[in-house]
């Protein structure tokens, strides 16, 4: 079965063709990142308006890559939410009246199910149960996947999502957006244990929280600055980075540990992290369990993901209606549509 997956929930506008879930036949993504590099941030409306210019092309070039058309495609799914509204709704729109036209059913798709759905395309053999930790730009959860469409939601950030914490570091840091790429990359040449930020102590929980680190090393910035001192931005990025992926990884041993999980993966755009991936892996041959990682293609946003996930909604039975919206925010467990 082959699944056309669109993604449009925040500057990647990204089209896929997917084979049974698992087989990636094209994989086309156009990004408006290098815009939003000139605010630090992303813009949503400027986001929306190149998702309203890219997406005909994207998705044609994905077609073509694949050698089909839209007879060869059993059914289109959409990223619905959650994610920037804007551009949300240039993908619904768009997906919905490409599935009217050509008569093709249309499958809704919760972006974070999409991230976790990449170790599918990675690891042909991975099958749930497993424990994922999915970190990215609006969301860290440590989510327990009991089936292909059955999740259970065991933590999650209590303010700022990991990404998110990352951007705003590098930006405090002077480095280019994202932040969380650049600190990765600036991190090898600094030293981790030059800076000693909180590490939050939410004990008894499998929940994070990234805010307290977020300000330790603005307040540090200034206090440096203030005194005329030069930053030592690659030591202030390592320590950074390790005090955010240390509570990542600290609270999925919790969780793996006490729920007994022994199949782990990571998703979302900061499982790209290489900090992230090697102390997980380190983790995991310590523990002995078995860890799935997204290969690094997989791990930002991209159609692919998209239709692997549309791909196991659709045997499930799940269907979209011409009315389909487009939400900022829907919980992983229980979204409706
Ligand atoms: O999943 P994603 O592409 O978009 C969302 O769904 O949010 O995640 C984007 C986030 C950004 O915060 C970015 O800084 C972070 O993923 N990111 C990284 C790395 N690559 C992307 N963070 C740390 N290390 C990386 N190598
Ligand atoms: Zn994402």
């Amino acid at each position: 079965m082959r699944i056309l997956g669109i993604e449009s929930s925040c500057d990647e506008t990204a089209a896929a063709v997917v084979q049974d879930g698992r087989q990636v036949l094209s994989n086309v993504i156009a990004t408006s990142l290098e815009e939003h590099k000139l605010y630090g941030g992303v813009v949503p409306e400027i986001a929306s308006r190149r998702h309203a210019e890219s997406i005909s092309g994207v998705v044609r070039q994905a077609l073509a890559d694949a050698n089909c058309d839209m007879s060869g495609i059993d059914a289109i799914a959409v990223t619905y939410a959650p994610g920037l509204i804007g551009a949300l709704l240039v993908g619904v729109n768009f997906a919905k009246g490409l599935s009217m036209a050509t008569n093709t059913p249309l499958v809704p798709v919760h972006h974070l199910r999409g991230h976790i759905a990449a170790n599918y395309l990675t690891h042909q053999d991975l099958k749930p149960p497993f424990l994922c930790l999915v970190a990215s730009g609006g969301h860290s959860h440590i989510v327990a996947v009991e089936d292909y469409t059955t999740y259970k939601v065991l933590g999650k950030t209590r303010d700022d999502a990991a990404g998110e914490a990352l951007d705003k570091a590098g930006r405090t840091l002077g480095l280019p957006y994202p932040g969380g790429i650049s600190i990765d990359k600036i991190a090898p040449t600094g030293d981790e244990n030059a800076f000693a930020f909180p590490h939050p102590r939410l004990d008894t929980s499998y929940d994070f929280s990234f805010s307290g680190l977020k300000t330790a090393v603005i307040n540090t910035v200034h206090r440096m600055e203030q005194k005329g001192e030069t930053l030592p931005v690659a030591d202030l990025a390592a320590s950074f980075q390790k005090g955010v992926t240390d509570c990542l990884v600290e609270k999925l041993e919790k969780a793996a540990t006490d729920y007994g999980y022994t199949s782990i993966a990571l998703a979302g755009g900061v499982s790209a992290n290489s900090r992230l991936r090697r102390e997980t892996d380190r983790l995991c041959r310590q523990k002995g369990w078995q860890l799935h990682l997204p290969a690094l293609k997989y791990c930002g946003d991209n159609g692919a993901m998209v239709g692997a996930q549309g791909y196991y909604e659709y045997v499930s039975g799940v269907r979209a209606q011409p009315d389909l919206n487009a939400y900022a925010t829907m919980p992983i467990d229980r979204p409706t549509f």
